[in-house]
């Protein structure tokens, strides 16, 4: 007895998908369109349409794309009455996302092999050998199934790898309950500044990670050294400040955090070079990682602590501002203040609930400025 494999169960779906994707045939001819057309439907593909004007096919390809019903392939004759030639392929291949096949007569040979390097994926030649033709559309929307397929997947991983981030965040402040939002705060304001300074969406999306999991690793450090109430002597101090160490050791085999991982690892070196781990000093230190400084040192300073009084939000903005440019980056500062004005002064706020990471994620991505 034949038992499927998981290769042919897959091959099954994407011929059944393919089966119900929308082919357009844009042909003057009706009888060749007519052919094309009762083959296609013998074929079993559910969702055929015609069109025998350049500007007919494009309305019923914009007329997909308003229903949320996009054509997914479209046979393009060269020899359309009103825009003949490759006009009709530029403006459709600038505009829609669909696999292009060219019909061409044998005169036109020439120009569908040009229309290659405009964009069409394929062409066949008049008189149109039909099966060669279904053979062709086949191979161009399994490939167009495949490729969604892929994203999807993709971003279902992408949702996962997130929420792994944002446990590993949640562990960290289970462990300090003094952290408890600190590092949602400091992914939130070290966010806003870079959008303040005009990052783009991507590198926002690092700073607002790496703002989430900079302290990520105190999780190697012991608890009564992190929660001691009063300063810390020298070797617990250096114990601690291995932890910015530790995290990107943690980190850097995680591809997608190739980003952050910099950004994580030097949050705690000081502009004039007297920070750690490394020492680095002015622009040799991430942009990323200045700013997520700045961010961290802001919430410290307003947050309620074991062994500190808290500052108010004004009394931290003008500690960075009397740091700037010893240990704070100066232009990571302005920009700092002028989004925590605007703002009314973050930590002030009422504590919000925690989100989880890939909600957070969400939000700095979406938002254009705090
Ligand atoms: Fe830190």
């Amino acid at each position: 007895m034949y038992h499927f494999s998981v290769i042919d169960k897959y091959m099954l779906t994407a011929h059944q998908a393919i089966r119900v994707m929308r082919v357009l045939v844009v042909d003057p001819h009706q009888d060749s369109r007519d052919a094309l057309v009762a083959k296609l439907q013998a074929e079993r593909y559910e969702k055929v349409y015609v069109a025998s004007t350049g500007e007919e096919a494009v309305r019923v390809l914009s007329a997909g794309l308003a229903k949320r019903e996009p054509i997914d392939l479209i046979l393009l004759s060269l020899s359309l009455p009103d825009r003949p030639g490759l006009e009709t392929l530029d403006e459709v291949h600038n505009v829609f996302d669909v696999a292009l096949v060219l019909l061409a007569g044998r005169e036109e040979r020439h120009l569908a092999v040009e229309g290659l390097g405009h964009g069409a994926d394929d062409y066949v030649l008049r008189p149109v050998n039909a099966e060669m033709f279904l053979l062709k559309a086949e191979k161009l929307l399994t490939k167009r199934f495949l490729h969604k397929e892929l994203r999807r997947s993709t971003a279902r991983n992408e949702t996962l790898f997130l929420n792994v981030l944002a446990v590993m965040a949640k562990v960290l402040e289970a462990k300090d309950p003094f952290t408890r939002f600190h590092s949602q705060k400091v992914s939130t304001l070290a966010s806003a500044i870079a959008r303040e300074m005009g990052f783009q969406d991507d590198e926002v999306r690092r700073i607002g990670i790496a703002g989430i999991l900079h302290d990520i690793g105190k999780m190697g450090i012991r608890e009564s050294i992190l929660q001691k109430p009063g300063p810390l002597d020298k070797t617990e101090r250096e114990t601690v400040e291995r932890h910015a160490i530790i995290a990107s050791t943690i980190l850097e085999p995680i591809e997608q955090l190739q980003g952050a991982v910099g950004y994580i690892k030097h949050h705690h070196e000081r502009f004039d070079g007297g920070g750690y781990p490394e020492r680095l000093a002015g622009e040799q230190i991430p942009l990323g990682a200045r700013i997520t400084h700045v961010a961290e040192a802001f919430d410290a300073m307003v947050a309620k602590r074991s062994y500190n009084v808290p500052k108010t939000p004004e009394e931290a903005l003008a500690e960075l501002r009397r740091c700037s440019g010893t240990q704070f980056d100066p232009q990571v500062v302005s920009a700092a203040a002028v989004v925590l004005r605007r703002n009314g002064l973050l930590a002030s706020r009422p504590e919000q609930p925690a989100k989880s990471l890939p909600d957070l994620i969400e939000d700095l991505t979406d938002q254009v400025s705090l």
